[in-house]
């Protein structure tokens, strides 16, 4: 059982898919004129709606596929379909792939475990073979930050942490804590492998959170959403429009990199030597940098955490794809 997220929910297995129904030997639509025809997957979610038209604007045209009906969905149906994204990337010529569409955090509550290995992992695999056979010259694949952090970074303080964690892609080892990381880290090892095997370049955009909910940890967290989020920008959150942005120069740099793994998040202002204050004061911390923060916060009641005790940086990002968030938290600081 697939389902939608929102307030409905829907048996997908069964639910037919809105292709025009066309005999694989089909000959393919002319190629667009211009840019690229990208399979864009998860093209009715938070991301995916931002992201299609971005890629259009940009040029390109989107082939949208989801287990749920969208605006920007041409295809409804699971990327576990191997006969599905077969004639999809057949029938429209499919020259590049974003690969957005997953089973993530939320699910696991409601989605077994075998579940996300058939979604995340399979249907990873489902996609890099199919893109393999049909000549198609990029990927972008969609990862998460949240597949670097064990359960002892994540106790932090709590658990006896003594400074912030300082994480790159050269974080060692990855622990991931749940089935959501344990299989987004094996779909990206299945993108190095189709790059080592098969030379398709692959582009794994670890991303930090952009989700608009409140934190499903809310319950134990003292601020506001609003606060929460905005306190985020700091060190682990980014918005959806940059999580878009980041996923199109990806695209666009794919062929040059080869196979590169890259943190996305707002720019942090904190270095690594501040960790063991960011994780026993932060807000002195951060007035360090932003001493304008506490009357801005006070106007509006807000606080900052005490203590930080992981911190996302970006930097491989800005150097190697060229890419840096627009919004951090100086501009949501700006903002308020
Ligand atoms: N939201 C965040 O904060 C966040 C953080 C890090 C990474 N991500 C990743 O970003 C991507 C997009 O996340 P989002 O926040 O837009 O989530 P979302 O749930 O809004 O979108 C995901 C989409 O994938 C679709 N999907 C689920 N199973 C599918 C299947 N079997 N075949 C095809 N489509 C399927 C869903 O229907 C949904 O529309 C995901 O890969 C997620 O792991 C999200």
């Amino acid at each position: 059982m697939q389902y939608c997220r929102g307030s409905h929910t829907l048996p997908l297995r069964n639910t037919p898919a809105f292709l025009p129904h066309s005999p694989l030997d089909r000959a393919p639509e002319a190629k667009y004129p211009e840019g690229m025809q990208v399979l864009l997957t998860g093209s009715s979610g938070w991301l995916g709606q931002t992201l299609a038209p971005r890629l259009r604007d940009a040029g390109h045209r989107v082939i949208g596929l989801d287990v749920c009906p969208g605006r920007f969905t041409t295809a409804v149906g699971s990327v576990a379909d191997r006969a599905l994204i077969d004639r999809t990337m057949r029938d429209h010529a499919i020259t590049a792939v974003v690969h957005a569409g997953a089973l993530h955090k939320p699910d696991i509550v409601r989605c077994p475990a075998s579940e996300f290995i058939s979604v995340n992992v399979q249907g990873t695999q489902n996609l890099l073979e199919a893109a393999t056979a049909c000549g198609v010259d990029r990927f972008v694949m969609t990862s998460t930050t949240s597949l670097m952090i064990s359960n002892v970074i994540r106790e932090g303080r709590a658990g006896g942490a003594t400074k912030a964690a300082w994480i790159t892609e050269d974080l060692r080892p990855l622990q991931p804590r749940n089935i959501y990381g344990i299989t987004k880290f094996a779909a990206e090892h299945l993108c190095r492998m189709a790059f080592q095997d098969h030379g398709l370049p692959v582009v794994v955009l670890r991303t930090a959170r952009f989700f608009p909910e409140e934190d499903d940890m809310a319950h134990e967290i003292e601020q506001s959403a609003e606060n929460t989020k905005a306190n985020e920008f700091l060190f682990r959150r980014l918005t959806v429009e940059d999580a878009a942005e980041a996923h199109v120069a990806a695209l666009e740099r794919a062929p040059s990199l080869g196979f590169d793994t890259f943190i996305v998040s707002a720019p942090t202002p904190f270095k690594p030597e501040d960790c063991e204050e960011l994780i026993a004061d932060a807000p002195s911390v951060v007035a360090r940098y932003f001493p304008h923060y506490h009357d801005v916060y006070r106007r509006r009641g807000w606080t900052m955490f005490h203590a930080i005790d992981r911190v996302y940086s970006a930097r491989r990002a800005e150097e190697r794809l060229d890419f840096r968030c627009k919004t951090g938290f100086a501009e949501i600081l700006a903002g308020l």
